[in-house]
């Protein structure tokens, strides 16, 4: 069973979604750990209800970006994950974390990277009128959501769908999407090889898993 530490900032729908599927088995994982910055992240709520340990590094408790991620990776070290999640993690990690750990972290981000790294992706589809929006997910790298992908998926947004609407259906397929991948990391399906993103036994286009879901 591979060991997987979580990093929340927020909510936790998605770190619900892979709790669920740890539970019924369909992943084969233990959440060991799930780790926050913010104190009153609901997420932490969410895996204390599910027994899961939980540690609050509150950012704002360090002068720095790096003291914190000193803190951060030590405490991570201590736990000794298979696999580091980023879920709605908030927070740019530095080399320290990333180098460290590269091929062992992975994110989730709401877009169709390259396009629309950042914040308030939904908003700019919205803005610009996209046809499409969707989810990335992809290995963590010095450089903000810019590593490895290793799936995406995409909706066709909706003629005067509101902001929350699309974010709504943005993170259902996220749900769908993530607790693929990790299952497919889990089962040691996917890896990352010399920075190259390997997938065995799982039909894709040859580049990385692609997805259409109409949610
Ligand atoms: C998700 O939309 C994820 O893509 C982004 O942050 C959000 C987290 O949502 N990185 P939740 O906390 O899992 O509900």
């Amino acid at each position: 069973m591979k060991r997987i530490v979580f990093l929340i900032s927020g909510n936790g729908t998605n770190l619900q979604a892979i709790m669920d599927n740890c539970k019924t088995g369909d992943i084969k994982a233990n959440i060991v750990s799930v780790i926050s910055n913010n104190p009153d992240a609901f997420g932490l709520e969410r895996a204390k209800s599910e027994g899961i340990e939980t540690k609050v590094i509150n950012h704002k408790d360090y002068k720095t970006r790096d003291l914190f991620d000193n803190d951060l990776f030590k405490y991570i070290e201590g736990v000794n994950p298979d696999l580091i999640v980023l879920a709605g993690f908030m927070r740019i990690l530095t080399p320290k974390i990333t180098d460290s750990y590269f091929g062992k972290i992975i994110n989730i981000h709401p877009s169709l990277l390259p396009k629309y790294p950042g914040l308030d992706t939904h908003s700019k589809v919205i803005e610009n009128k996209d046809s499409h929006h969707g989810v990335s997910i992809h290995y963590v790298s010095n450089e903000l959501d810019a590593g490895p992908l290793i799936a995406q998926a995409t909706i066709k947004t909706k003629d005067a769908e509101t902001l929350d609407e699309l974010i709504e259906r943005v993170h259902a397929t996220e749900h769908k999407i993530f607790s693929k991948v990790i299952k497919f990391i889990c089962d040691d399906q996917i890896i990352l090889d010399t920075g190259k993103v390997i997938f065995h036994d799982i039909k894709t286009n040859g580049v990385h898993i692609d997805e259409y879901f109409e949610i």
